[in-house]
């Protein structure tokens, strides 16, 4: 479970552009809405007034920002969405999805912008007050693939606007920190409702584990 203090289990989604993300925790939403399970739906950057600020910042292609610059505005966003929404919710004992987490800053600021991947993790962990997912499934697409699911439907932001290496690097890094974060790997190019099945099957797999430890 999500720290010692906190009952709830921590649920993140995480991957490139495009790879389905907001697909998959709406669906997972409203499974546990269906069955009266009380559960926080969220999104990085975002979900507090703050966080909804630095994003559009973040996000404006207008913007002009350096690479720390990113790091920091986003553990910003992070820190105020965990303190004021994440905690406060695992702590009454509710299921928390979370559209992004610190991972993405490891895999998009790290890996992806090059900035020092450890100090990144260091300073999101001082941001976030050690808080890590109790189960993070990654999407895994290939850097071509969620882009263009992204541009036939909206233009692209800012941090979507870089080029094709970006996004090599980024996929990389994520294929590293699922080995060493044992993220869930999931064919994010199976149908949607494919994948959706193996996330309940992974999520209930994870809360009969847990009733077991209780
Ligand atoms: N498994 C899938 N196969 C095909 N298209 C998908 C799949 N999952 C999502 N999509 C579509 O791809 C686009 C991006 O999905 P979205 O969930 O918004 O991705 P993300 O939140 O990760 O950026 C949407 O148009 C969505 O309908
Ligand atoms: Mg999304």
């Amino acid at each position: 479970m999500a720290g010692s203090d906190l009952k709830g289990l921590f649920i993140v989604l995480e991957g490139l552009d495009g790879c389905g993300k907001s697909t998959q925790a709406e669906l997972l939403s409203d499974f546990f809405a269906r069955r009266g399970i009380r559960y926080l739906h969220v999104r990085e950057p975002g979900g507090t007034s703050l966080g909804d600020k630095l994003r559009q910042i973040l996000l404006d292609p207008q913007t002009v920002l350096t690479r720390w610059g990113e790091v920091l505005l986003l553990a910003a966003a992070r820190a105020q969405l965990v303190q004021d929404l994440v905690r406060p919710a695992l702590a009454r004992g509710e299921i928390v999805i979370s559209d992004r987490s610190l991972f993405s800053s490891l895999a998009y600021q790290g890996y992806g912008l090059g900035q020092d991947v450890e100090l990144v993790k260091r300073v999101n962990l001082e941001a976030v007050e050690g808080l890590l997912p109790d189960l993070t499934f990654f999407l895994e697409v290939e850097a071509g693939v969620g882009l263009a699911r992204q541009a036939t439907r909206r233009g692209l932001d800012r941090i979507e606007q870089r080029d094709e290496g970006f996004f090599q690097r980024v996929v990389e890094g994520y294929r590293q920190l699922a080995r060493d974060y044992d993220f869930v790997r999931l064919d994010g190019t199976l149908p949607v409702e494919v994948v959706h099945e193996q996330i309940l099957t992974i999520l209930q797999g994870k809360l009969r584990e847990e009733q077991e430890d209780e």
